[in-house]
């Protein structure tokens, strides 16, 4: 009797708790460095403390043109982060191929991840050879323009329902010292607000013709010369932008100090730590308020292989949380972008998220650039049309050539 009381005071003493006993420390890496997308990425490593794990933060600050050659090379070098957040779509599609990154297919079937994930495009953009490498975690889309209600107010002009409305109130925008258009000096944002302003403007048939077949008689005709032409009204209206980040260029906008930014939607992450209402502050138009339709990009989390069995754990444990009702509302509402299932209860989504929320249900959605191009491609669009923005004496006729040229060699 005494040995098996003292056997059990022994085992009770040295028994660890479950959660201590396998409690891992996962450093997860990603490009979400504005006020907004540290309040969404605060309630991830939130919900993963929550299991007992813990959740090393690794912020790389710059946008995603700066962050992924930092998150390829350590791959890539054999110092891999537990996870690490890429656009969901082609941007890694090296990696896979190069079988770095781990098979997620066990946990999206336990997970019921096909059943759940809609549009079902953003797990398709995460399979590759008919195996799953990424947890989707959002919808982000391109396709918004946002506007200052008071930089309007102030200029004694009616908020713009479209793109030509806006266009047309620049000068008294600049009449009273505003910057009609903000404008980012990072290419991404350029070349962004180039393909929303093409998929608005020439209509989303002729956006998948020239991204997605690389159509160079599409990309040639006159529906893009018109582009070139908004491009052109585009760079005159920025040119007072004098920013580098996209989150500045969203301040100018949140201050009143500019009428209007293209930009996708995680903008709102920005306004509503501004404490700013949608319809109320600002206004925001889905297609530049010509052609209504959302992208179907956004994020989602990769896995490098690994080796330790404990990391490994916590990795699969981190995939499936992601997905979890609670966490997608946590931090979609957060991030401003849309839940990757439709069974999340958005009644807390502000009028700008319902109206994407609207789109999406009647179907009006076209594939993000990522998913069609590949980075390189989509790069070389980017440094085209940054240097357009940048360089009055380049006319849209050069710029419209060019693009061609990129196109007919683009994959
Ligand atoms: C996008 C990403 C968004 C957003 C944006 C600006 O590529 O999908 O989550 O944060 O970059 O950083």
């Amino acid at each position: 009797m005494r040995h098996a009381m003292l056997a059990a005071t022994l085992a009770a003493s040295v028994a660890i708790p479950a959660t201590l006993a396998n409690a891992t420390d996962l450093e997860v890496t990603h490009w979400w460095t504005s006020g907004g997308e540290a309040a969404a990425v605060a309630e991830l490593a939130k919900a993963f403390d929550a299991t007992g794990h813990k959740w090393i933060d690794g912020a790389i600050a710059g946008g995603g043109n700066t962050a992924r050659p930092v998150m390829i090379s350590r791959i890539t070098g054999g110092d891999p982060m537990g996870a690490t957040q890429f656009n969901h779509g082609r941007q890694t599609e090296e990696l896979i191929e190069a079988g770095l990154m781990r098979d997620l297919t066990d946990i999206a079937e336990a997970e019921g991840w096909k059943d759940i994930v809609r549009p079902s495009s953003l797990l398709d953009s995460c399979t590759v050879d008919g195996r799953i490498y990424c947890a989707p975690i959002n919808i982000h889309s391109w396709e918004w323009l946002w506007l200052s209600n008071k930089a309007f107010e102030d200029a004694g002009v009616e908020v713009p329902t479209n793109w030509d409305e806006f266009v047309a109130a620049a000068p008294k925008l600049e009449e009273a010292g505003k910057i009609p258009l903000a404008m980012g000096g990072q290419p991404w944002q350029s070349g962004g607000a180039f393909r929303v302003m093409l998929s608005s403007l020439a209509g989303p048939d002729v956006y998948k013709k020239v991204y997605g077949d690389k159509d160079t008689d599409a990309a040639a005709g006159p529906e893009i010369a018109r582009v070139f032409e908004a491009a052109d009204n585009a760079r005159k209206m920025s040119a007072g932008s004098n920013v580098q980040d996209w989150n500045q260029a969203t301040n100018l906008v949140i201050t009143g100090q500019a009428g209007g930014q293209i930009m996708g939607d995680w903008a709102q992450g920005e306004f509503q730590v501004a404490g700013q209402t949608a319809g109320e502050d600002y206004t925001c138009l889905p297609g530049l308020g010509v052609n209504a339709v959302m992208s179907t990009g956004g994020d989602a989390f990769y896995f490098p292989v690994l080796q330790d069995e404990e990391q490994k754990k916590a990795q699969g444990e981190l995939a499936a949380l992601l997905l979890k009702p609670e966490t997608q509302l946590a931090f979609n509402l957060k991030k401003g972008s849309v839940p990757v299932r439709g069974d999340v209860d958005l009644e807390a989504a502000n009028d700008c998220m319902k109206k994407g929320l609207d789109i999406l249900a009647e179907g009006r959605t076209i594939p993000s650039g990522e998913q069609l191009m590949s980075q390189d491609s989509l790069n070389q669009i980017n440094d085209l049309v940054v240097e357009f923005f940048n360089t009055p004496s380049m006319t849209a006729e050069d710029a419209h050539k060019r693009f061609v040229d990129i196109v007919a060699s683009a994959d």
